[in-house]
């Protein structure tokens, strides 16, 4: 197992990395002090996959487990799913001193963790992401939200886990379309903030596609080292934290759009990406070679770069829903090179011309 810490005084916490790892979670829980009930918040999917391993792991380390199932899919991580999750766990008379574990993917994380920092003012939580996505990115750095109708992650806190367990041999279950949109969120960091990673993927592509357990210890670590170093930096995302927004405005504008399941996460942030290069080269931060590196990466993982044509007013005030903030100009994140980033004060309007995005009006 390898372990990484994030440090954030009071609330850091330890990464573990590995294969196989999963079964030692209740010896973890031990280690950290947590205490008593646990309830393990899954869906029906991951439930049926890992569900048995974790539950016997924290059962045999002592704990007193339930179980609560959400519904499988981000259309679910909404108010009425946390509010069911909240009954669930008074039901299991989850207490201040019991905890919870958010064993799944994003949408679980998120709402688990939201549930965990609001239940009884706040109690423990451990994130076991199951996802490519999940674990280089969101169950790290202590972002928790749910969905409005208005918006996504437009409900949430920032709630640190007191561990995360990444067992690499979960990736093996994953549907390959999951594990190619989880390269989107590694191809980011590399562009925007690490050359030398941004070759690592170059150079093996085929490994990481084979799914090279080895490959792909490494890679994951690595995300989450970096990761780990932005958050350290600005947990509360005042400034900086916003670098790993690369990609995500127009991409996030592009998923609603589409609808959830015509685009998944990071297959939006793969085409936002490329846009952004368009934008970093007519702002001058970086020349059209750059643009057809970053292209050629993420097609090689099998991800399109093309954008769905759609209609210039949705899709302008979409860019400006998914802002959270009402006035005028967007901070966008731009690669400076590859493996730097630069951020520029843009208005909705600019993104579109400068990224020669095709619309229909
Ligand atoms: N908190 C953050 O910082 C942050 C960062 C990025 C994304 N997110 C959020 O993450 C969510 C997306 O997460 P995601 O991409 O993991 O999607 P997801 O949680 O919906 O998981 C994708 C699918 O894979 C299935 N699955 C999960 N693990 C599996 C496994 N090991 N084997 C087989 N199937 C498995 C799930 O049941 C689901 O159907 C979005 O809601 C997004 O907003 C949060
Ligand atoms: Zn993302």
């Amino acid at each position: 197992v390898s372990v990484l810490t994030v440090n954030l005084a009071d609330n850091s916490y330890d990464i573990l990395i590995g294969c196989g790892v999963m079964s030692s979670i209740g010896s973890h829980c031990v280690a950290l002090g947590l205490s008593s009930r646990v309830a393990v918040i899954t869906n029906p999917t991951v439930n049926a996959l890992y569900g048995e391993v974790v539950r016997n792991s924290l059962a045999g380390a002592g704990y007193t487990v339930s179980v609560i199932e959400i519904p499988d899919g981000e259309v679910y991580k909404n108010a009425e799913t946390l509010a069911n999750v909240y009954d669930a766990l008074i039901e299991a008379g989850l207490d201040r001193k019991s905890f919870i574990v958010a064993l799944g993917g994003g949408v679980v994380g998120d709402l688990a963790g939201f549930a965990a920092a609001t239940y009884l003012r706040g109690i423990p939580f451990v994130q076991v992401p199951t996802t490519l996505l999940a674990q280089v990115d969101s169950s790290v750095g202590g972002k928790t939200a749910i969905d409005h109708p208005r918006g996504k992650n437009l409900i949430g806190a920032f709630y640190q886990p007191r561990f995360v367990l990444i067992d690499v041999d979960s990736l093996a279950t994953l549907p390959e379309r999951e594990y190619r949109a989880g390269m989107a969120e590694v191809i980011k960091y590399g562009v925007a903030i690490d050359l030398i990673f941004f070759e690592y993927l170059e150079q093996h592509v085929d490994a990481i596609m084979a799914m090279d357990r080895e490959c792909l210890e490494t890679l994951i670590r690595r995300c989450c080292q970096l990761k780990a170093q932005v958050v350290e930096l600005d947990e509360k995302e005042s400034g900086l934290r916003a670098v790993l927004n690369y990609g995500h405005t127009l991409g996030h504008a592009f998923e609603m759009l589409a609808g959830y399941s015509e685009l998944v996460h990071g297959e939006a942030v793969a085409i936002g990406m490329v846009l952004a290069a368009r934008i970093s080269v007519a702002r001058g931060h970086c020349d059209a070679a750059d643009i057809k590196r970053v292209s050629a990466l993420i097609c090689r993982f099998g991800l399109t770069t093309q954008a769905p044509i759609v209609d210039r007013q949705r899709l302008l005030s979409a860019i400006l829903t998914d802002k959270k903030s009402a006035d005028g100009a967007i901070s966008f994140i731009c690669n400076s090179g590859i493996g730097n980033f630069a951020i520029e004060l843009l208005l909705p309007e600019e993104l579109l011309t400068l990224s020669g995005l095709e619309v229909c009006s």
